[in-house]
């Protein structure tokens, strides 16, 4: 019996963490057997990665240092947690995964799609998600949102990807939408704005008929 790869994709402020935690909930009211992940993190180990990673005082961080790093956090998820859920017939949701490499490494620093894939091969070996929801808002929408949840005590230190230029957050946002139409058939846009409840019922409309 192996489950369901569900991965959840967007901006930073698009509200799709928010939005995994409503759809985790309503799986687990309808007697499914959910993980929830997430990318960095995820595995004691990723979560040490991690604050390499999003601590703004490493200024110093080279783009491809930078890279394999979220890949080693990815390694570590996915032969620890992930699979070993997808194996025991759970339904996986995953807060970022190889799209958002793909998006904020491959096409916001320019590190290109290739290097990205082959180092999937390697850390994913093979695993793909079944279903990708990206989670859409325009970059303004995005950067409020961020902000706001940046001011607040708990997350003041994790900005070092969130404090990159106006510029970079437009690419991402660009590269997902291009995403998306490459990888048609996994990928569902979900319209980020509104309020959660909203939200979450377009991200219901695109999961029930594969759960
Ligand atoms: P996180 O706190 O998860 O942001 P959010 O809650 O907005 O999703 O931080 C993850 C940051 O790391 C986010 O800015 C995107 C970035 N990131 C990459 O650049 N590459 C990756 O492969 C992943 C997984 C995340």
């Amino acid at each position: 019996m192996q489950g369901r790869f569900i991965t959840f994709e967007g901006m930073d402020g698009s509200g799709k963490t928010t939005q995994m935690r409503l759809l985790a909930e309503r799986l687990r009211r309808e007697g499914r057997e959910v993980l929830e992940t997430v990318e960095p993190g995820g595995t004691e180990i990723g979560s040490q990665i991690r604050r390499i990673l999003l601590d703004s005082a490493n200024q110093e961080l080279r783009p491809t240092a930078e890279l394999l790093l979220y890949f080693a956090s990815r390694a570590q998820n996915v032969e620890q947690c992930i699979q070993p859920a997808l194996s025991a017939g759970k339904i996986v949701l995953c807060d970022r995964f190889t799209d958002s490499t793909l998006a904020y490494q491959g096409y916001g620093r320019g590190l290109g799609e290739e290097t990205v894939l082959t180092l999937d091969r390697i850390a994913c070996r093979g695993l793909a998600p079944d279903l990708t929801l990206l989670v859409d808002v325009n970059v303004d929408t995005a950067l409020g949102r961020a902000h706001t949840r940046n001011a607040s005590l708990f997350s003041s230190e994790e900005t070092r990807m969130d404090e990159q230029s106006l510029e970079f957050h437009r690419k991402v946002r660009e590269a997902y939408l291009a995403l998306a139409r490459h990888y048609s058939s996994r990928f569902r846009i979900i319209n980020g704005h509104g309020s959660p409840e909203q939200v979450a019922q377009r991200v219901w409309e695109a999961v029930a008929q594969h759960v």
